[in-house]
């Protein structure tokens, strides 16, 4: 049988090596992001982040659905240009915490949502949104990053709730957050000049843990934040 993924935010630097990875290692990829990367009909183009791309992506999917076993979602966003993570109370601002939980949540909601009410008992979808370590409160040491955190938080919240209703739903289906481990990309570029290098990966790596912790996933390891090493991270 034909494995399919699809890869959600697939023009960012570790979506782009996830898709290269999947076909790499034998799998079909089907792909979303808000860049028109193809013609194929395996590619939509839209913001998931938008409320009305939740009909328009369970249209696309739905011919998929018998053979997709599973889903990774990259999309997150912790800087643009006029914004950069906040140092203290006095930089948070309502306006870019609203613009953080768009992308960092509400494109995960949303893709979950398109995808949720064609999963049957007999599902065993695999599930990993990339998540952060800086959204578990419990490894919060440093403080700062006020709008990252908080909405890393919230979509860990929202993943550890859904991983409950799909098990009910399907018990072979299994949800979990990552951590994919600092990797060069333009989210990062800004924050790794004195980042030890050892700890700074290529894409290319991080695609392949994502991958290795894709395929060990089961209805057993659900419900759970995973550093990229494999190990489970305090929510
Ligand atoms: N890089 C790191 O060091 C690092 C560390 C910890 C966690 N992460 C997490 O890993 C994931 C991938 O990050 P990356 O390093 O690949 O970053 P990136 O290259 O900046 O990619 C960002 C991703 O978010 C989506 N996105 C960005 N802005 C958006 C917006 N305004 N509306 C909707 N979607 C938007 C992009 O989707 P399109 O395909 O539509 O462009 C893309 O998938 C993120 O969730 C990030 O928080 C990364």
């Amino acid at each position: 049988m034909q494995k399919t993924v699809l890869v959600a935010g697939s023009h960012g630097g570790v979506g782009t090596a996830l898709v290269d990875g999947f076909i790499e290692n034998g799998y079909e990829v089907i792909t979303i992001s808000r860049t028109q990367m193809n013609d194929s009909e395996k590619h939509l183009r839209i913001d998931m982040s938008e409320s009305s791309s939740i009909d328009v992506i369970r249209d696309w999917i739905a011919p998929y659905m018998s053979e997709l076993i599973g889903i990774v979602n990259c999309a997150g966003i912790l800087h643009d240009a006029q914004h950069k993570p906040e140092k203290n109370l006095n930089q948070v601002t309502g306006e870019w915490l609203e613009e953080s939980m768009k992308v960092n949540v509400l494109s995960h909601l949303h893709l979950a949502q398109a995808v949720g009410t064609m999963i049957t008992s007999q599902s065993s979808l695999k599930w990993i949104s990339l998540s952060a370590k800086v959204g578990s409160i419990e490894d919060n040491l440093l403080g700062g990053w006020y709008s990252y955190r908080m909405t890393k938080a919230a979509l860990n919240m929202f993943l550890k709730t859904l991983s409950i209703e799909w098990q009910r739903r399907a018990s072979k289906s299994s949800v979990i957050a990552m951590h994919p481990g600092t990797t060069q990309s333009t989210l990062s570029e800004p924050f790794t000049r004195n980042w030890p290098k050892e700890k700074l990966y290529s894409p290319t790596i991080t695609a392949n843990r994502i991958i290795t912790q894709f395929e060990r996933m089961d209805a057993n390891s659900s419900g759970h934040l995973y550093h990229h090493d494999g190990s489970i991270i305090p929510w």
